[in-house]
């Protein structure tokens, strides 16, 4: 079975996110949506309310399974005996410190790192430029799943 990981803080889950990894099925079997759990770094949703957000958004999807992780990604890819990752490029600006995790994640241990250029739609589409247009009562419909709409009004008070 060909597995990858699509990896990522998701806080929250945008429609770009949803978009690599509706494609990473179509190049996959199974898609190992990785939420990290980065202790140091508070976030706006804690990682349950993230992995069931992603879970929601990606019920219609049955080869994509959500999980946490901690520590290195490459620790976590050999464990689970995946050797793929696949994430979206948006811009140029993407690339610097995307092309360094690859390459350090292809150091360590051969982890191969495949991208996907984002939909021209999503270019500009990040969870903290979400976060921050909808916490100054900013319209982020069609930017997000319904259930992140919903959840970031609960969290942040609809304006
Ligand atoms: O959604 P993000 O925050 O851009 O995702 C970044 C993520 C989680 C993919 C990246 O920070 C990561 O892989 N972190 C795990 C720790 C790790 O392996 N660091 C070394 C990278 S070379």
């Amino acid at each position: 079975m060909r597995r990858c990981l699509c990896p990522g803080s998701f806080d929250p889950v945008t429609n770009g996110h949803l978009d690599v990894i509706e494609r990473a099925t179509s190049l996959f079997d199974e898609v190992v949506v990785a939420v990290l759990v980065n202790v140091s770094k508070k976030g706006l949703f804690s990682v349950d309310e993230r992995i069931d957000m992603l879970e929601k958004t990606c019920a219609h999807l049955p080869e994509v399974r959500i999980v946490s992780f901690e520590g290195l990604l490459v620790d976590f890819a050999r464990q689970r005996g995946i050797s793929a990752v696949v994430k979206g490029l948006r811009a140029v600006s993407d690339f610097d410190y995307e092309l360094q995790m690859a390459q350090m994640n292809h150091r360590m241990t051969g982890l191969e790192t495949l991208f996907v250029a984002t939909n021209p739609d999503y270019s500009f589409l990040s969870s903290s430029l979400v976060k921050e247009v909808a916490s100054h009562g900013g319209d982020v419909a069609g930017l997000v799943p319904d259930v992140v709409l919903q959840r970031l009004h609960e969290r942040l008070g609809r304006r």
